[in-house]
This record gives structure tokens, C-alpha cells and sequence, in this order.
């Protein structure tokens, strides 16, 4: 068999179909995971899919997917449902865009494309939140379009086979990778082929300890050959997480029954736990209001709960927790930013991860001051 030669971003002496992915077309037929949205695709399914998959690990996103089908089993349920509604099941995966394009782009399916689901790839991607690599795995998986889908996992696979030198992160090895996954796309087959060079990457061509005794493709692999696998693939150097000190204020009060309470906010549209209902905060300086309740002298004295460490992907968080208690004796009524009162006992569907994870202790914290 002829391997097939990269030079100046071209791949030379591909035919239709190549040797290698007929091999991996072969061992995907018999070693697919059979996880649930590909016994019977459809585009919704199929989006939902993607979109948990972009940031998330098959086995951890495999669970949030069965519960959203389950309460919004058609576009249509999911552009009826509140935010809080959906903000609600996709707590604890993080990236909370994602839930929230989704929605806006299943809102505008119902309402403008009369519930007609976009029907390639070029149009899918005008929805909010779809790229190029969701609308590639929709389109190839759902309607069989030949278009290639370039993930993490086909990325390291490709540059790999192809021993990539330049980084997959800058335009010449993207490119590098786009025209090796071009060159390995079965027309015939998109949507499985697709899926094959994913799965290879997610099941064989791991990161760390790649298995290529097990890889259906190990014979051409360059990576391989030079023993370079384990340096494949070159990506820039990461910028330093930057380091943040949130600070919250809670308001808090008796509620007519006597049960304490505090006041939350919903997040603004734009920024971090957007859509999501937390205490007013500042990320590092302190924001006004927690200024202005500092100003009134009724923030609870020295009292904080903290630090609270929370790591997200670009940022290290130190968190700390400042009670301010509203007292309508000292003429003081309610923030001036829009929230609601909620029993501390209660529940708030919405909150951070970083607030879940404390809330036990917090509301023993509060309770007791
Ligand atoms: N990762 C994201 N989508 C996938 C798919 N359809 N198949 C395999 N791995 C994936």
C-alpha cells in the first residue's frame, strides 16, 4: 500500500477511498460503544449530543443527554421550557453557553424555521452555538453530507498519522489536519466515518498511553514509525490560569415567619455563571453594592466564609463570603439590584458550582451568625 504524502498542506495519491480508513471503517462496524444517540439519529438528538460531548467526557455526558431527551424529547419541548428549566439539567457540566445557545437556537428553530431543522451544514452553523465541528457532525451523521469533522480526538489522531510538526492550534497544522481529514472522509459514509476517526481517537489513540498494538491503523502511522507519538500533537503553550478573588456579599433577613433568608440574583446574560442565580458578587475589586452594604456598616463585622478555592478552565478562583444583614430597623430595606428572597433552607435550582458545593456549610455559616 502507497502511503499517502503530505507536502505543503496537500495530500497526494488519495483515491476515493483510502486504504486506511476502509481498515478503520471495518474496526469501527465492530468495536462502535453503542451509546444511545446513535441507535436512531435524528438531528435534534444528534445535536443535543454534540453540543454536551463539545466539552464533556462520553461517559459523564451520556447521563445529562437520557435526562434531557427524557424532559424535552423534541425542539419543541426544549424551546417551550424556562431557562431555569434547562439551566437546571445541565448543572454540573459546566460551560453554561452551551445550555443557553442551545436553547436560543431551539427557540429559533420553533418560531422562525417553522420547527424545520436546518438542512446542511452551512446552515446549521448560522445557529447560535454551532461551529464548524457540530455542524459537521450533524450534518454528516444525520443527512449524510461528506464533510469532515475536526474534534480534539481526530486532531491528535491525524497529527499523529501524519506526524505533524506544527501546532494543531495555529493555521498551518489546523490545516495540515483539515486536509488529512478530507483526504479520510468516505463519501459513501460520512457520518460513520466521522464517528470512526472519533472513536478511534476516544478509545485506541488516547493522549497519554495510546494502545497502537490494539490501533486498525498502526502499519501507517508515521508517529508511530518515528516514535513520536507521545509528542503528537504539538500544541502552543497554554497561558497561565489566571488567579481571581470573588467576593459575594449575601444579603440576608428574617423572613415574615421568622426563617432566615438571603437574596439572590440571576446572572447577567454576558459573562461568567451566565443565567445562573448566585449572591451579588464582584470578581475581584468589590463591586459597588457589596461596597454600598459595606458603606452601611451592616455586613456582619468581620465575619467571612472562605476561601472557598474553585478552578475553572482559564481561571484559579479564591472565593469569600460576606454576610450583610438587611435590618429594617436601620432603615434598611432590600439591594437595589433585581433578585428575590429565598428561604435559606430552600432550594435554588441554579446556583454555581462553586456555591453547591459549599451550600451545606454556608448555610450553617449563616444560620448561626
Ligand atoms: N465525540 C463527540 N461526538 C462523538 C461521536 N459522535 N462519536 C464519537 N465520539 C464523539
Amino acid at each position: 500500500m502507497t502511503r499517502p504524502l503530505l507536502v505543503n498542506g496537500h495530500l497526494w495519491g488519495v483515491t476515493s477511498r483510502h486504504p486506511l480508513t476502509t481498515d478503520l471503517i471495518e474496526w469501527y462496524a465492530n468495536h462502535a460503544r453503542p451509546l444511545p444517540w446513535r441507535s436512531a439519529p435524528n438531528p435534534y438528538s444528534t445535536w443535543l449530543s454534540e453540543v454536551i460531548l463539545q466539552q464533556t467526557r462520553v461517559d459523564q455526558g451520556t447521563a445529562y443527554w437520557e435526562r434531557f431527551m427524557v424532559a424535552f424529547p423534541t425542539v419543541t419541548d426544549l424551546a417551550n421550557a424556562t431557562t431555569d428549566e434547562v439551566m437546571a439539567l445541565w448543572k454540573g457540566l459546566g460551560y453554561y453557553s452551551r445550555a443557553r445557545n442551545l436553547h436560543n437556537a431551539a427557540r429559533h428553530i420553533v418560531t422562525e424555521l417553522d420547527g424545520v431543522f436546518p438542512a446542511n451544514a452551512e446552515e446549521w452553523r448560522r445557529l447560535p452555538g454551532v461551529g464548524a465541528y457540530t455542524a459537521a457532525a450533524i450534518s454528516s451523521i444525520c443527512y449524510g453530507e461528506p464533510v469532515p469533522v475536526v474534534d480534539g480526538n481526530v486532531q491528535r489522531v491525524m497529527s499523529r498519522l501524519y506526524d505533524i510538526e506544527d501546532p494543531v492550534d495555529r493555521k498551518a497544522g489546523r490545516e495540515a489536519v483539515e486536509v488529512a481529514c478530507r483526504a479520510h472522509l468516505d463519501a459513501e459514509s460520512p457520518g460513520d466515518s466521522n464517528q470512526a476517526w472519533m472513536e478511534l481517537g476516544a478509545l485506541i489513540c488516547s493522549p497519554r498511553a495510546p494502545q497502537c498494538q490494539r490501533c486498525p491503523i498502526a502499519h501507517g502511522c508515521l508517529a508511530r514509525e518515528r516514535g513520536t507519538a507521545a509528542n503528537r500533537p504539538v500544541k502552543q503553550p497554554k497561558k497561565a490560569a489566571v488567579e481571581v478573588e470573588v467576593q459575594f456579599t449575601i444579603p440576608t433577613r428574617k423572613g415574615q415567619d421568622g426563617k432566615v433568608q438571603w437574596w439572590v440574583e440571576r446572572r447577567p446574560e454576558i459573562g461568567i455563571w451566565s443565567q445562573l442565580e448566585a449572591f451579588p458578587c464582584t470578581i475581584s475589586p468589590l463591586s459597588p453594592v457589596a461596597q454600598g452594604l459595606f458603606a452601611a456598616g451592616e455586613h456582619g463585622g468581620e465575619l467571612r466564609f472562605g476561601p472557598v478555592p474553585h478552578v475553572l478552565t482559564h481561571r484559579k478562583m479564591t472565593a469569600w463570603f460576606t454576610c450583610a444583614e438587611m435590618r429594617q430597623d436601620a432603615g434598611m430595606s432590600e439591594p437595589e439590584s433585581p433578585g428575590r428572597w429565598v428561604d435559606v433552607e430552600g432550594g435554588v435550582a441554579n446556583w454555581p458550582r462553586l456555591i453547591d458545593k459549599v451550600l451545606p456549610e454556608l448555610r450553617t455559616w449563616i444560620v448561626k451568625i
